[in-house]
C-alpha cells in the first residue's frame, strides 16, 4: 500500500501543515513500507502530482484554504483516490465557521450568538458587546479580535473586512477553553486550553511554553459528558468523519461550540495526539487509524 503524505500548500498555516506533514510520514514509517511526503506548493501542482503518484492513499496534512476547506477532498473524489479525513461536503461546511454555526443552532447545539459581516454597512447589525471578530473562513487564530464597543470596533471590523472579505462577529464568551477530539465514534479525553497571557492567539497556539494544555479531571463528571456528547453531535451534525477536533468555550457549565477543525495539527506536540495518549493511543497508531482499513 503507497501512502503520499500531502503538506505544505500556499495558505497562512503552511508553517504548521509542514510540521503536520514530515512528523506524521514519520510515524506512518513505523506500520507501512511505501510512504512518502510530498510539499506541494499550490494546488495545481498537487493535484497534479497526486494524480501520478500511484498512491493508495492520500493524507491530507495540509492546514487552511483549499487543502482544508473541501476543494481537494472534492478534486480526489473525481479522481477516485481514498484520502484521510472528512469528506468535501463536511470539510467545506466546518470550514465556513457562520455555516457551521447556522448547523449547531438548528441542531439544538449551543453555539455564541454571531452575524456574518460582508460590507462595512453590516456594522449597522450588531447588537451586542464586547464581540470576538474573526474571519469567517481561516484557521489558527489569524486574524482574531476582540471589541468592547462600537468605536473600539468599526477600525478592526474595516481591516479585517479588506484583509479577508468576510468576517464573523461572535459575543465574547468569557469561559474555560476547552478541545474534545472525535474520532467517528469515539471521543478522546477533554483537554483544557490555558494560555499563560492574553487568549489563544496564534503566538500562544505555536510558541513552546506559552500556554498549559491539561487533560480535564475536574469537571464534574456530568458536565464532562455534556461536552463531550455536545463535541460529538457537532462533528456528526457537520458529517464530518475522521479525526477531528471540536474547539469549545465553557461558560456556566454550558459548552458553546466555537469551530469544528476537520485538519487539526498533527505535531508530536499538538493536541489531537496529546489527547489520544490520553486514551492510550500513541502516536503511532493514532495515524495508523486514520488511514482506517
Ligand atoms: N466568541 C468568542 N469568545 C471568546 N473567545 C473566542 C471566541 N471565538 C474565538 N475565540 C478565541 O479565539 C480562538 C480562535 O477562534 P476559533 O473560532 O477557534 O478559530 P480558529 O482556531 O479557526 O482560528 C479561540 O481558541 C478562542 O481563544
Ligand atoms: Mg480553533
Amino acid at each position: 500500500m503507497k501512502i503520499l503524505v500531502v503538506c505544505g500548500g500556499d495558505s497562512n498555516e503552511k508553517e504548521v501543515s509542514l510540521k503536520t506533514g514530515k512528523a506524521v510520514a514519520e510515524a506512518l514509517r513505523a506500520s507501512f513500507d511505501d510512504v512518502e511526503c510530498f510539499i506541494c506548493k499550490n494546488k495545481k501542482h498537487c493535484i497534479e502530482y497526486i494524480e501520478k503518484s500511484n498512491a493508495d492513499k492520500v493524507f491530507i496534512a495540509l492546514h487552511g484554504g483549499w487543502g482544508e476547506n473541501g476543494e481537494l477532498q472534492a478534486a480526489l473524489d473525481i479522481l477516485g483516490i481514498s484520502y484521510t479525513g472528512s469528506n468535501f461536503e463536511a470539510s467545506c461546511l466546518s470550514m465556513n465557521k457562520f455555516a457551521s454555526k447556522s448547523i449547531f443552532k438548528a441542531s439544538g447545539l449551543p453555539a455564541a450568538r454571531g452575524i456574518l459581516l460582508k460590507s462595512r454597512n453590516d456594522i449597522e447589525k450588531i447588537d451586542f458587546y464586547p464581540i470576538c471578530i474573526k474571519p469567517n473562513k481561516e484557521g489558527s487564530s489569524i486574524g482574531v479580535e476582540f471589541a468592547q464597543s462600537r468605536e473600539e470596533a468599526e477600525q478592526k471590523i474595516e481591516r479585517l473586512l479588506q484583509q479577508f472579505g468576510e468576517i464573523i462577529v461572535e459575543e465574547q464568551l468569557i469561559g474555560r477553553e476547552l478541545t474534545v477530539t472525535v474520532m467517528d465514534d469515539t471521543v478522546f479525553p477533554i483537554i483544557e486550553i490555558k494560555p499563560k497571557k492574553g487568549f489563544y492567539n496564534y503566538e500562544n497556539k505555536y510558541t513552546k511554553g506559552n500556554t498549559e494544555y491539561l487533560i480535564v479531571d475536574n469537571l464534574t463528571h456530568d458536565v464532562e459528558n455534556i461536552c463531550k456528547s455536545v463535541a460529538h453531535k457537532a462533528y456528526k451534525s457537520l458529517g464530518c468523519t475522521g479525526c477531528a477536533r471540536v474547539d469549545i468555550i465553557l461558560r456556566n457549565n454550558i459548552p458553546y461550540i466555537l469551530e469544528v477543525n476537520t485538519m487539526p495539527g498533527m505535531t508530536e506536540t499538538s493536541l489531537v495526539p496529546k489527547s489520544a495518549k490520553a486514551q492510550g493511543i500513541s502516536f503511532e497508531d493514532l495515524v495508523k487509524l486514520m488511514i482506517g482499513d
